[in-house]
Parts: structure tokens; C-alpha cells; sequence
């Protein structure tokens, strides 16, 4: 695809078909997470825990509880991005870059994909389950891309148009 077509492309998905990734779909996904740009790498690069094991999907999905229903919307794939503590923000910040170019690799795969904070909020206060997916120690989970093949295609759904408000200074 384009990148503008990419761009135009990526939406949340929050319905997804049983269909698995393909390895090399997701390999592609997890290689251009290491494209994205980092602040203060020295201090410790983000960590990638790529996820396609069932149970291990439910267990993450159910962790806010029955009420909230699944967090990760039954997804076959979900890759958790987990820093160590650096400058205040900046770990946050460095997921965020490394979360949004797997969603854009994803989308250009044809793969649907939602941006998930709330499922690494969750896992966050889990320590047994952060050692169980082999999330290094002192690292955090901070964010995390769901994929998998959406019940839609993946399409263009919108234009290229400003929606933020701005102001110039010339
Ligand atoms: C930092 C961040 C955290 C998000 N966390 C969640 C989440 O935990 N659960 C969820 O359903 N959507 C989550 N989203 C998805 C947003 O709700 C979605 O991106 C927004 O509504 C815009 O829709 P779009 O992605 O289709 O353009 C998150 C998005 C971002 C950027």
C-alpha cells in the first residue's frame, strides 16, 4: 500500500475473525517496531511480548473483570510494549511510537489492529502474569497493539482532512 493509503486505512478494530496471523505478518509487525524513534535508548529500548497463545489471550482479555466484557475483542494476536522507568514520560512516550508504527505495518498487512492501553493498565498490578509472559523485571507494560484479521477488510474509511485545531505563527 501507499503510506497515504495505509494512513486512511488504519482504524480501530474491536471485532475480529478466528483467522490467525500469519508468522510472516507478524514478523513484519514486529520488525517495524523497531523502526520507530526512541528517546533516550541508552537508557533501555522497549521490550515486545508477542502473544498468540489462546489462553493467554483470554486470561489478558478477561483481566478488568466480567463486566467490562473482553478488552482485547477476542483478537488472535496482541503484542504488549514494556519499557524500563527512564525520564519522567518518556517511557510512555517511546511505547506510543513503537504502538502506532505497528498499527500503520499492520494495517499496510491487511490486518486489522486497535491501539490497547487499558489491557496494560490491568497487567500492570499482575506480577505473577507480567512473569508468566516473561516481561523483563523492572520493565513496564505500557501499551499494546491487538491484530488480527477484522470481520471487515481493511479499506480505506476516511479522508485526508485537518481535525486538530492549530495555529500558525509566521
Ligand atoms: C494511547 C491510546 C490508548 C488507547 N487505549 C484503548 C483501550 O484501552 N481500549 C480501546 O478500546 N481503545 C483504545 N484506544 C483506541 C481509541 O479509542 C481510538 O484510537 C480512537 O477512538 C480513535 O479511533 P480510530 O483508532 O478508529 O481512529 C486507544 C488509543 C490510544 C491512542
Amino acid at each position: 500500500m501507499e503510506f497515504k493509503e495505509v494512513m486512511l486505512s488504519r482504524k480501530s478494530c474491536r471485532e475480529y475473525t478466528d483467522r490467525p496471523v500469519e508468522t510472516e505478518k507478524l514478523e513484519a509487525v514486529v520488525t517495524a517496531a523497531s523502526m520507530a524513534p526512541l528517546g533516550m535508548p541508552r537508557m533501555g529500548k522497549p521490550h515486545l511480548t508477542v502473544i498468540t497463545n489462546k489462553e493467554l489471550l483470554k486470561e489478558l482479555g478477561a483481566l478488568a473483570g466480567e463486566e467490562r466484557g473482553d478488552i482485547i475483542y477476542g483478537a488472535p494476536a496482541l503484542i504488549i510494549v514494556s519499557c524500563p522507568v527512564s525520564a519522567p514520560g518518556l517511557a510512555e512516550m517511546n511505547a506510543a511510537c513503537v504502538v502506532e508504527l505497528m498499527a500503520l505495518a499492520a494495517t499496510d498487512q491487511g490486518l486489522g489492529n486497535i491501539y490497547l492501553y487499558g489491557v496494560t493498565a490491568m497487567l500492570q498490578k499482575k506480577e505473577d502474569l507480567k512473569q508468566k509472559l516473561g516481561i523483563p523485571a523492572e520493565y513496564i507494560p505500557l501499551s499494546a497493539l491487538a491484530l488480527g484479521y477484522g470481520t471487515e477488510p481493511v479499506s480505506v474509511c476516511k479522508a485526508f482532512e485537518k481535525t486538530l485545531d492549530e495555529n500558525i505563527i509566521a
